[in-house]
């Protein structure tokens, strides 16, 4: 009698767990995707950047993107350049728009025969997004850098160049005077 009761009980409240929890899905609709919208998975830019150019593999065995493409900070020697450079990809085409590109690598034709049988996983393609971000973030400060860089060397380049030639004038002019001078001494 009493183990009855309490299966009835038991079996009550789970009951009203399923109405309550069913109110609770009618107050919020589809709860899963809204989430999955306002918080992609967080990416790492440093891990995006090491799959990007090589240093940690990619999961499902996919190539690394440096064989083709450049972005931002890859050192001096930089990335390939056979596809498009990425650098202000992140820029170009927003947040969702990039994951849509890198869930489906294989949209594009020459990616195709590389990604269609080893995709980027969803946590590859949040690293390599935010990857992108901080590249097209720190673009314009290192466009600023280089171009100090070059105008700093194009100055360096003149005043050397102004000094060579300011020397070989130099011994032109002096030289004569000089030995005018000496002859005038002597004689
Ligand atoms: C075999 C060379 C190759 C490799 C490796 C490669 N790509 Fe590409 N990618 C290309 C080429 C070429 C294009 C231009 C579209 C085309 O011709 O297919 C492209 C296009 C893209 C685009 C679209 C750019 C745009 O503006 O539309 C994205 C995004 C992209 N690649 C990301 C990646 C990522 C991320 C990786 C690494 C997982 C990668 N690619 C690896 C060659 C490559």
């Amino acid at each position: 009698m009493l183990g009855w009761a309490t299966a009835f009980l038991a079996e009550a409240t789970s009951f009203a767990h399923v109405i309550h929890s069913k109110d609770r899905a009618k107050e919020q609709p589809a709860p899963i995707s809204v989430l999955a919208k306002e918080r992609p998975i967080p990416g790492d830019p440093l891990i995006g950047q090491r799959l990007f150019n090589g240093t940690i593999p990619f999961q499902k065995g996919g190539a690394s993107c440096m064989g083709c493409h450049n972005a931002g900070g890859l050192g001096a020697l930089g990335g390939g350049t056979l596809g498009p450079d990425m650098t202000r990809i992140y820029k170009e085409h927003g947040e969702d728009e990039i994951i849509a590109m890198l869930s489906t690598p294989s949209s594009y034709p020459t990616m195709k025969f590389l990604y269609e049988s080893r995709p980027l996983t969803p946590q590859e393609q949040s690293h390599l997004r935010a990857f992108f971000q901080a590249v097209a973030e720190q673009e314009p400060a290192r466009a600023t850098i280089r171009f100090s860089l070059l105008a700093l060397g194009c100055v360096l380049i003149f005043l050397f160049s102004a000094q060579l030639m300011w020397r070989k004038r130099l011994q032109k002019v002096r030289k004569p005077l000089v030995e005018e001078a000496l002859k005038k001494e002597a004689g």
